[in-house]
């Protein structure tokens, strides 16, 4: 079991440049399984969800092709013939996204049989809007041994609006209606920029879509797709945590190969509690920020701010002069950081979905326990900002969503450290144990 070994109090200082995001390529690779062509995608991280798509992609009978070393964000995707078109749960518990496979199986090969996905950490994480929305194209499901078996003659274009907003079933649904007969129109859609880079690259595929980023989606069904080639959109979430790590530093840190119109909520609101922020046209630079002060958040589907930021500014919040509130609206279990974050010395109090955040508190290193993607990236923050030195355990969260976050931080002056295996294992080799 791989640790991260930190020695906080060092600003950071230079430059870290953003990779493709997680949340985008996983969408858009399954997008694969719509047409027999190819699809090449470029700037796909090399995280290990996207490993685990590849083999769960393979395991269906797509032929894939990953690039090595420099050419390692290049993959090419090749669904010629789907032999197996099934999700088993082997994969799945270990990676929930896997269900955004449900819809463009059903929209190809007329079946599927996807494991659920069982809950997560941060909560219970139910897919019925996606099952929902199917059944609406046209889909019969039914669950047998915990999985969701979904079978069709031919999906049929109709009118379904999300109970509530959620970004893979907007997704799924999307991927399913591309393919299906006549009009379909989706109201209450996410707006989430992964979201639009999946639209974009099915409409470089041929689909007929209008609205993608709006929360009416109105699509015309077309008998079959082509292959394309698309880049991924750079990853938001990757780009404010890195922020985050130099405001947390005091250092002057870029962050390059971003997009700014992604991070808007997260930038207004530093800005706001005293961050000393320049935001330039693909990058954004840190400066030290003696003034800054506890500020409320609530996260909210984009454009407020990303539930999957929300653990990086509460360890910011920790060191901010004042209180700040945290308020989780989008998940009802995502405080688990903040009890090892009082380990270090933090001073937060929970009560229902909302965090009291007083600072700033001197943080000391500890030995902590990662329990989720996000909530090990607000430790790896925390542990560069203590006095001492912080042992993160179960990393193996961090590597999901992060491509050698220690790599990153050491070269601009983060000491940090990976112990235990020396590389992140390959999804092939950890679903195998
Ligand atoms: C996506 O998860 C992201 N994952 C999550 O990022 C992100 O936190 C989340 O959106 C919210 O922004 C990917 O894109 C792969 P939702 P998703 O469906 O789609 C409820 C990370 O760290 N809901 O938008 O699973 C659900 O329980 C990950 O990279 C239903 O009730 O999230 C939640 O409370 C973590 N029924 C809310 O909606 C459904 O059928 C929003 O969930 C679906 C969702």
């Amino acid at each position: 079991m791989d640790k991260l070994v930190i020695r906080g109090g060092v600003p950071l200082h230079g430059t870290i440049r953003v990779g493709g995001a997680k949340n985008a390529a996983l969408p858009c690779m399954a997008a694969c399984l719509l047409t027999e062509d190819e699809l090449l995608l470029d700037q796909v991280p090399d995280v290990r969800d996207l490993q685990t798509t590849r083999r769960l992609l393979e395991t269906m009978g797509v032929e894939t092709d990953a690039g090595s070393g420099r050419a390692r964000h290049r993959m090419a995707l090749k669904a010629r013939n789907i032999t197996n078109p099934e999700a088993a749960y082997d994969l799945v518990k270990t990676m929930r996204a896997s269900t955004l496979v449900l819809g463009p199986l059903l929209a190809r090969t007329g079946q599927a049989r996807v494991s659920l996905p069982g809950g997560c950490a941060i909560g219970a994480r139910p897919i019925n809007l996606h099952l929902l929305g199917l059944e609406k194209l046209g889909a019969r499901l039914r669950q047998e041994h915990g999985y969701v078996i979904a079978e069709t003659d031919r999906l049929r274009g109709n009118h379904y609006v999300f109970d509530r907003i959620t970004v893979t079933g907007t997704e799924d649904v999307l991927m399913a209606a591309v393919l299906a007969e006549g009009e379909t129109v989706l109201e209450n859609c996410a707006l989430e920029p992964e979201v639009v880079d999946l639209a974009e690259l099915l409409i470089k595929m041929g689909a007929k879509i209008e609205g993608a980023g709006t929360p009416t989606l109105r699509i015309q069904g077309v008998a079959r797709l082509h292959g394309a080639s698309h880049r991924i959109i750079p990853d938001r979430i990757e780009a404010g945590t890195f922020i985050l790590a130099g405001l947390i530093t005091g250092g002057q840190l870029t962050v390059t190969g971003l997009n700014p119109l992604h991070l808007r909520a997260l930038l207004d609101r530093l800005q706001e509690a005293g961050a000393d922020l320049r935001v330039g046209a693909d990058a954004v630079e840190t400066h030290p920020s003696p003034r800054l002060r506890g500020l409320d958040i609530t996260t909210a589907e984009y454009p407020g701010f990303a539930t999957d930021l929300q653990a990086q500014y509460m360890a910011l919040m920790t060191r901010a002069e004042g209180t700040a509130v945290i308020t989780e609206t989008i998940f009802e279990n995502r405080f688990m950081h903040a009890l090892e974050m009082v380990r270090m010395g933090a001073d937060i109090k929970i009560e229902g979905n909302r965090a009291i955040v007083r600072g700033p508190a001197p943080l000391t290193g500890a030995a902590v326990l990662a329990s989720d993607l996000r909530a090990s990236a607000s430790l790896v923050l925390s542990g560069l900002a203590a006095e001492g030195e912080t042992i993160i355990d179960r990393i193996y969260h961090i590597d999901r969503g992060y491509e050698r976050i220690e790599d990153k931080l050491r070269a601009v002056g983060g000491v940090i450290r990976r112990i235990g295996n020396l590389i992140p294992q390959p999804a092939s080799a950890a679903a195998s144990l």
